[in-house]
This record gives structure tokens, sequence and C-alpha cells, in this order.
């Protein structure tokens, strides 16, 4: 907030005039010392709401202000500036209890984002321990989770139940039905709330790298070990760990998986010397794991390791009651982000996404949003600038008029919809995407932008088979 006091701490005056004019600049209040122990000075004088320091400073270091600071001025954010920026360095600090690190050369811009961060986390957290707020806590926690339908309601409260323990979550549901959301609410209502989360998505690394980047390595395990490198369970020490597309790990890894699981210990890459850990695991995946267990293609004991407590995410044709009030709130954001004054949908908008069948679930619906808030020329959006019209205009040419009465028809045209329009938009979409590759799955998944499993997922549903991949 405009006003906050900040300490900045270091020893080289370049870099300490350099901090006074970013933040002075965005209103904050900017004390400096040259020193841990003029800093110590400081902060017996005043009160400060963040601390920005050095790590390496002659005398008193960046670690011993540290522990200062949470004696004199216990929840101050405290970020860390560190030239030495190895991740060792990143865990230790992060350890100790500092909010962050900015590694060393910095932009004005990512010092203002952390700053930022810093001073929301501590306004939180001192609303957190009002007397007021730990009422409240009990009850509340899924305020971004928007949806009032019976489904969302279950997953709210399986979140609720769940959030203060530290069972293994695994969350399941179509792509864009909200499992990032969910892993993120089930960390912050959570004890570990104030150490980090860490989400990992499990398609984009290959399998070495997936090694090492979760469990570390050490220095000389593999060419290109040039030091040794703590891994993601490490870093993830005493918060969260989020394996996302938990689905496309290897079968070396979800036999090291387990053991992680069942013994709580690590051991990096190229290491003897096993480690204990102290995480929360919450995995995800849009594949049906269970079904990839009967097909030999997931370990049996590592799903149920990891399905401990289940949350499953209802597609957003199964919650289609959620509609209007996920649409309001979309256009509440996204109105305000590009600056319009939406007042909300036509009938005749509200009728045509009332009929479309959402495969993209949520985020595709925010997506048409976002542009139809985009293209609106007038205060409510029309059917022209939902770009599903286009699509919908093929097999239901006035939908518009043709809304139906009752649930039973509205199941009825939808699946009718979906046969007639969808199925053959996405068969033709597919063979034109493999006729460009040559018939290889890998190359046309790569070049539509889609995951190869989940493209591979859809040939099946459409029969195509391909010997080549
Ligand atoms: N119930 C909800 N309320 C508000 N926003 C939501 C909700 N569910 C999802 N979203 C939004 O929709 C988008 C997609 O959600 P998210 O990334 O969590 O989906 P996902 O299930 O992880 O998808 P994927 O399988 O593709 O990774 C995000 O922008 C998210 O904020
Ligand atoms: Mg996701």
């Amino acid at each position: 907030m405009i006003g906050d006091r900040i300490l900045v701490v270091d020893d080289e005056k370049a870099i300490r005039e350099g901090l006074r004019r970013i933040l002075t600049g965005e209103g904050y209040e900017v004390e400096l010392s040259d020193s841990g122990y003029s800093a110590l000075e400081k902060l017996q004088a005043m009160d400060f709401q963040a601390v920005i320091t050095d790590l390496k400073m002659p005398g008193m270091d960046g670690m011993e202000v540290l522990k200062s600071i949470s004696i004199l001025q216990p929840n101050v954010p405290v970020i860390f500036i560190t030239g030495y920026s190895t991740l060792d360095n990143a865990v230790e600090v992060m350890k100790m209890g500092a909010f962050d690190y900015i590694p060393k050369p910095f932009t004005a811009d990512l010092i203002l984002e952390k700053v930022e961060k810093a001073l929301e986390h501590r306004a939180i957290f001192l609303e957190e321990h009002s007397p007021a707020h730990q009422l409240t806590e009990r009850m509340g926690g899924c305020e971004k989770i928007v949806g009032k339908s019976e489904a969302m309601e279950r997953v709210c409260r399986r979140i609720q139940q769940v959030a203060p323990t530290d069972s293994t979550v695994l969350i399941t549901g179509e792509s864009g039905t909200g499992k990032d959301l969910v892993a993120q609410a089930v960390h912050q209502m959570s004890h570990r709330r104030t150490r980090p989360f860490i989400a990992i998505d499990c398609t984009s690394l290959v399998e070495t790298l997936l090694e090492s980047e979760l469990f570390g390595h050490v220095k000389g395990s593999f060419t290109g070990a040039t030091q040794t490198k703590m891994g993601l369970f490490k870093v993830a020490d005493g918060g969260t760990l989020f394996l996302d597309e938990v689905s496309n790990i290897s079968p070396s890894i979800q036999a090291k998986l387990l053991r992680v699981l069942q013994e709580r210990v690590i051991t990096p890459v190229g290491g003897t010397a096993p480690m204990e850990i102290d995480i929360r695991l919450i995995a995800a995946t849009n594949r049906d794991l269970k079904d990839m267990v009967a097909r030999g293609e997931f370990r049996e004991d590592l799903f149920y390791r990891l399905n401990i407590v289940p949350i499953h995410l209802p597609t957003l044709r199964e919650r289609i009651e959620d509609l209007p009030i996920l649409i309001n709130h979309f256009l509440r954001i996204h109105s305000e982000e590009i600056g319009k004054e939406i007042r909300g949908l036509s009938p005749a908008s509200m009728a045509i996404l009332k009929q479309y069948p959402f495969p993209g679930n949520i985020r595709e619906l925010e997506n048409i949003i976002e542009r139809a808030v985009v293209l609106a020329k007038e205060e409510v959006i029309q059917p022209g600038d939902l770009e599903v019209t286009e699509f919908m205009a093929g097999e239901f040419p006035s939908c518009a008029d043709r809304v139906p009465e009752s649930a039973e028809e509205l199941k009825v045209m939808k699946k009718k919809l979906r046969e007639e329009a969808v199925l053959p938009l996405e068969k033709a979409f597919l063979i034109k995407a493999l006729e460009r590759n040559d018939w290889n799955v890998t190359r046309a998944a790569d070049e539509v932008g889609m995951l190869r499993p989940n493209f591979q997922a859809l040939l099946k549903r459409h029969g195509i088979s391909c010997s080549r991949s």
C-alpha cells in the first residue's frame, strides 16, 4: 500500500539508491541502512511493513538481520537480494523464514512485484490472525472457486475437510475444470500456507530431468550436472508439492514416488544418503488413473497412495446451473481488466451459451467471455460477440429461438448438438492435423498445441488409429 514503510539494507550504495528510487517512485516510504548493525538500530526505532536486505554483507550478514527481525518485528516479510543466486542459498534463506529472494541483477518490475506480494501476504497474515477472521476461516476459504451447484458445494466441503490435514490429495477432472484452482485452495487453507506451494507439470519434462528436478542431483551424477542441486521436494519442504498431470510420469519415477510417499525420504540422483522431507503432496490428472491401472500403465500401489483423498471436479456441462454466476464472475474480471462497462449478456447470447457443450470447460468459458468483452460494441453482449455462434450456426441455425423448455429437452438438444456438430468437427480437426504431419502423432499434437496424451485420447475417442507415433 502507498505509504507503507520499507527498510532497505545493502552495503552497496548504488543498490541502496537504486532501490530507493524504484520504491519511492511507487509511493512507498523508504529507509536505508548500509549495514546489518544500522538496520538493527532502525528496527528498534520504528515499525516497517517489509524489509529488503542483501544476503552477503561484511559484519552482520542478511541471515543475522533476518534472525533479529523475527524477534524485533515478527511477521514483517523479509526479501533477500543475492548475487550468489544458487538454489541452495535460496532454499537456505527460505528455510530460515525469509518471504522471498531476488537474484541480482534485478529489474524494477521484479522488485515491485515481490514487494507488493510481501505486503499483501503480511496484510493477509494480520487479517487471518484477527479474532473475527479465525471464526470465519473454518467456514470459508473457497471464495475463489465460483459455483453454487450441489456438485461444487460437495467439492468445497471436501476441500475444507482435507485442507487442515497432511493427507495426499488426488484431483481429477477434465481439462479446464479447475484442478489447479483447487490445489491452490487446499494449500491456502492448510497450516502450510506460509510455506512454498511448488507446482510441477509432469508432461513438460523428459524423464531424466523430471527425476533430478524432483529429487535433486549430486554433482557429476550425469553429463551437465556440474553442481549439486536441491530438488523440488526439498524446496517445497514444509509446504505443498503439486504434481500436475501425474499420469505422465514414467514407470521408474512412479516407483521412486511410491517410495517417497511410503518412507517420506528422498535420495538425489547419484546420491546414496536419503534425506527426510516434510511435504503435503497433491496430484492432478485429467485421465482416468484407475483405467490406466487396469491397462498396466500406472502402478496400482502408487494409485492407492495418491488417491487417499480424491476430489473429482464436475465438467461445466454437469453443473450448467453455475453458468450464470460464472459468466458474471468472468464478465466482472475482464470488463474491469479491459476497461469496458459491460452490463451483461442478452437473453439470446445466454441461450447460446446454455446450449454450448464446453469441451474446454471453465477455461473455455472464460476465454469466450474475455473475447466477447473485447468484441462487444454495446453494453450488452450480443450473439455476434460470442465466438461460438459460428460453430452453432451449422446444425442450429436459429438456436437462439430454439431455447429448450425442460431439462429433458435441454439434455436431448445438447446430446444432439454434440453428436452432430462437435464430433465431426473434432474428427476433421484430428485428420487434417495428422495429414499435415504425415500421420506422426507427436508432431501433429505439437503443431496444434495439444499435449500428446490428450491428442492421443481424442484419437482414441474417434477410433482413429495411427501406426506412427
Ligand atoms: N470454479 C471456478 N471458479 C472460478 N474460476 C474457475 C473455476 N474453475 C476454473 N476456473 C478458472 O478456469 C481456468 C482453468 O482452471 P484450471 O487451470 O484450474 O483448470 P485445470 O483443471 O487445472 O485444467 P488443465 O487440466 O487444462 O490443467 C482458470 O483460469 C481458473 O481460474
Ligand atoms: Mg491444470
